[in-house]
Formats: C-alpha cells, sequence, structure tokens
C-alpha cells in the first residue's frame, strides 16, 4: 500500500506507540481527553488544518481501542511491534510514504499545537532541509534541550535524561514537532544507535546526525504552551485547561459575557450565540449550541442540547440530549433528558423531569412533575406533581395531551392514555382512559367528611 501524496502536500506522521507509562493507566496516553477530545484527535485535526490531507499514525499500544476511538477517519494506521524510541517509531513508516516530498513528523502527545504553527514549521522547512519547533520555557523539565550552531539553526537536540548540568540551564525545547524530506530522513533513522541514558533510538539523535551536513530550521511556536507534552496527569490537566481556555476567549471575543471565564467548564465544541450570559459553575459540553441573549445561571450542565434565543437556563438544571426553543425558561432543577423537545416561551419549573417528550408552544411545567413519552400541546398547563405513568414494568406507553389541556396538580397519567384539546382533570385524579375534548375527568375517591369527628373521639378516649 502506498501513501503517496503526487499533490505534494506533506504528508502528517503522528507518533503515538508510547507506552506513557507516566499517566499509570490502562488506556493508551494519547486516548485519554483533554477539552472534550482524545489528545491524538487535537494533534490530527491541527495537522490536517495545517494541509496534511494524509495522516499515518504510529501505534503499539491499545492499538484495536485508538483504531475503534477513530475508526470514523481517514488514518492510515502503522504499528511499532516493539518500542524502541521515537527514531524506531518514525522508521515504520519508511515504506508507506512514496513519494512524498516533506513529512510533517509530530509527536501524539501533544495536543496544544495550532494549524498556523504547523503551517509556519512547513513554510520554512520548504527553504532548508528540514525545521523542528521550539518552545521558550522557564521550567523545561523533561523536555528536548535544543543546542543551536547560530540563531535559529539546529546544531543537535540533548534529551534530559542525557543532559550535562550546563545543556539542563538552556531554556529552549523541543516541542516535538518536526517537517523532515521523506527521501533523506530514513538513512539518518537506519544509523541510529541506543546509546543513551534510556537506551532507545532517539529522532532527536537523527536530527542532530543531519544537521552536521544540512540546515534544519529551528521556528519557535507562538505560545509555549504549545509544546506541552502530556506524559503524565499533570501534564494532562494543564493540556486541559489550555485549550479549555482558547475556546472561552474565542467566545469572549464573539460577545459573550463569561463572568469568571476560571470557573465554568466550556468544551472548544459548544457554541453561543452573541449577548448571552454564562455564570460560574456552569458546564457545556459536547455538542451544544445556545442561541443569543441566552443566560445560564450556575450549576447548570448542559451536554448534547441545543437552546433557542433568549431563554433562560435556571441553577442547577441538567440539560442532556435536549432541544429547547426560543424564550423557553427552565428550572432551576429542572432535568431534561434525551428526546426532550421542549417550544417557544416553555415554562419548566423546579424538579420536573423530562424524558423523550415533546412540548409545543407556551407550555407550563412549573413544579415536580415526571412526563416521559408524552406529547404535549401548545399552551397546555401541567400542575403540580403530574406524572406520566409510561411503564408498565415490561413496556413504555405514550401520554398525549391535547392543547390547552389543564391537568390538575397531582394527576397520574396511566399510558398509553390521551387527553383532548382543552380537556381539564381534577387535582389528584388517576387516568386511566382517554379524555374526550372540552371534558373534565375527575378519577379520585369522593371526599367524605365526619362532623364533629374530634370531639366524638375525645369523649370516646375518656370512657
Ligand atoms: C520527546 C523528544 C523530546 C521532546 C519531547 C516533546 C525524543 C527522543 N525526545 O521526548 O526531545 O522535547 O518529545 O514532547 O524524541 N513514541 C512512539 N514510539 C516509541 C517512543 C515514543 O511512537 O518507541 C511516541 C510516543 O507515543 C509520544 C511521542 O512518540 O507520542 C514522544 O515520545 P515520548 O516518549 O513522550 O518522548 P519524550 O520523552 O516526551
Ligand atoms: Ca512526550
Amino acid at each position: 500500500m502506498s501513501t503517496s501524496d503526487r499533490s505534494g502536500n506533506p504528508v502528517a506522521v503522528v507518533l503515538a506507540a508510547g507506552k506513557g507509562t507516566r499517566m499509570r493507566s490502562r488506556r493508551p496516553k494519547v486516548l485519554h481527553e483533554v477539552a472534550g477530545k482524545p489528545i491524538l484527535a487535537w494533534v490530527i485535526e491541527a495537522a490536517r488544518a495545517s494541509g496534511c490531507e494524509q495522516c499515518l499514525v504510529v501505534v503499539g499500544h491499545g492499538t484495536g481501542d485508538l483504531k475503534r476511538a477513530f475508526a470514523d477517519e481517514d488514518i492510515v494506521w502503522v504499528e511499532q511491534r516493539e518500542q524502541l524510541g521515537t527514531g524506531h517509531a518514525l522508521a515504520q513508516v519508511r515504506e508507506l510514504v512514496g513519494d512524498a516530498h516533506h513529512l510533517l513528523v509530530l509527536s501524539g502527545d501533544v495536543p496544544a499545537v495550532r494549524a498556523k504553527t504547523l503551517e509556519r514549521l512547513l513554510s520554512s522547512a520548504a527553504t532548508g532541509w528540514g525545521a523542528i519547533a521550539t518552545a521558550r520555557m522557564e521550567r523545561p523539565g523533561s523536555l528536548g534541550r535544543v543546542v543551536m550552531k547560530a540563531d535559529g539553526v539546529l546544531e543537535r537536540i540533548v534529551e534530559a535524561a542525557d543532559a550535562t548540568e550546563q545543556e539542563m540551564a538552556i531554556r529552549t525545547v523541543n516541542a516535538g514537532l518536526y517537517v523532515l524530506p521523506a527521501a533523506e530522513i530514513f538513512d539518518y533513522l537506519a544509523a541510529l544507535q541506543p546509546d543513551n541514558a534510556k537506551g532507545e533510538l532517539y529522532l532527536t539523535d537523527a536530527l542532530g546526525a543531519a544537521a552536521r551536513e544540512r540546515e534544519i530550521k529551528c521556528v519557535a511556536v507562538s505560545e509555549a504552551d504549545e509544546a506541552l507534552g502530556v506524559n503524565d496527569r499533570a501534564d494532562l490537566a494543564r493540556a486541559h485547561r489550555v485549550l479549555m481556555g482558547r475556546g472561552i476567549e474565542a467566545l469572549m471575543e464573539q460577545g459573550v459575557t463569561i463572568y469568571d471565564s476560571r470557573r465554568v467548564v466550556i468544551e472548544p465544541s459548544v457554541r453561543i450565540g452573541p449577548d448571552s450570559e454564562i455564570h460560574p459553575e456552569v458546564t457545556l459540553t459536547g455538542d451544544t449550541q445556545i442561541g443569543r441573549e441566552c443566560v445560564v445561571h450556575s450549576g447548570a450542565w448542559i451536554r448534547h442540547s441545543s437552546i433557542g434565543d433568549g431563554s433562560t437556563i435556571g441553577p442547577h438544571s441538567v440539560l442532556d440530549g435536549a432541544v429547547v426553543g426560543d424564550g423557553a425558561t427552565i428550572g432551576p432543577f429542572a432535568r431534561l433528558r434525551p428526546g426532550t423537545e421542549i417550544g417557544r416561551a416553555v415554562r419548566v419549573g423546579n424538579f420536573v423531569e423530562i424524558k423523550n417528550a415533546r412540548l409545543g408552544d407556551g407550555v407550563k411545567a412549573g413544579h415536580l412533575s415526571y412526563l416521559g413519552d408524552a406529547e404535549i400541546g401548545d399552551g397546555a398547563n401541567i400542575g403540580a406533581g403530574t406524572v406520566t405513568c409510561n411503564y408498565d414494568g415490561r413496556k413504555k406507553h405514550k401520554t398525549t395531551i391535547g392543547k390547552r389541556a389543564f391537568i390538575g396538580s397531582d394527576t397520574m397519567l396511566v399510558a398509553p392514555v390521551e387527553v383532548g384539546d382543552d380537556a381539564v382533570t381534577g387535582a389528584g385524579s388517576v387516568i386511566t382512559n382517554d379524555i374526550p375534548g372540552g371534558a373534565l375527568a375527575v378519577g379520585r375517591v369522593r371526599q367524605r367528611t365526619i362532623e364533629d369527628w374530634v370531639k366524638r373521639r375525645k369523649r370516646k378516649d375518656e370512657e
């Protein structure tokens, strides 16, 4: 199989076979999520956005899990059976890159890299033999230190484990992102020796060897965060914060008020219209859209949901897979489960749970209700404590409520059941039969009042 790219576009090679031992996880490191997506997904997305159509990913640990997680993506998976180092990992793609001119080589654990930076790296390599991305860091930790011949030209990279005290003091590090000529890099890789502290075949050593004969440009990333490599859970938290922060900044630029940008969880996938206000301690994740001029109060947790313009989500409401129309008021303490569809100007109050149900425009369900597998017409009023008894222990059944119907408080609607337009149920009713439009249905024991009962009981006690 050849993956040559005849258009001259670079081919991306992502190195993702490492054990990631310091994560202390059963999951492959690059499948851990930051800001709502696996680390590897961020890297691949940046590579594609920088113009790489072909994407090869070198894997070795948890290959099956990785293939499953990226089943929808056009990726060529390359197996590195033994993890002998980054140089050995890159060598695995030798037979697969065809006549690609340049390879954009990315570490699979560097999720915060921007496509713009990769584009700069690619155009810089076009004028020389190759290029590497570097970053300035005050605390470079375990990253490789970059030694330059002259400003912007690579001499060699020293891994932290092999560095002298002097080399450790270097503040310019290797970000783990490279552009290399496909026709020549593999010969340098083939000559690698594992004569270093880790006993690995270092890609960085191959660059040092090439740099003796060739010009390799050092391209500084725009911000040091782009070079953040995720090796442990502390790095994971850092990468998560960086990527979340970027999405939140972008929303604020688009005119969204986020009162305390450090105390919200908003995944970069979430879209919010201008003049909406997000209060502290709100969580917005997944495929969520919020319209303009909405207010989302503290403690709201919203996933895969869509909310129309001018709606208010009260404190501590949970929306999961729900669609809410314009001008709705939800909560506080409402729970909208998957399949909930709510029209315009609907009011859903506290402790109301809705699942797989459609509420027409202007419906009111103010307090303490369960509405499941239901269709509720425009303008209906659902009294406090109403329950659609949708489950008979075997199957789920549907409740249909007509337009402008008035469901009295504490009505049990035993499904399947249909309430006609403008119909009314008495409070406390158990409704087991359909109600025609405009009718009143009362299904409860008639009240009995016993006069002077207390007095008579007292007399009895004294006997
Ligand atoms: C590497 C670089 C270091 C750089 C840093 C940037 C080397 C020797 N060092 O160090 O200079 O500052 O990245 O983040 O390259 N991998 C494989 N197969 C292997 C080994 C690693 O596919 O046999 C993959 C890993 O899954 C990972 C990437 O290569 O995604 C980098 O490997 P890692 O072990 O994390 O290297 P670092 O020590 O971070
Ligand atoms: Ca790393």
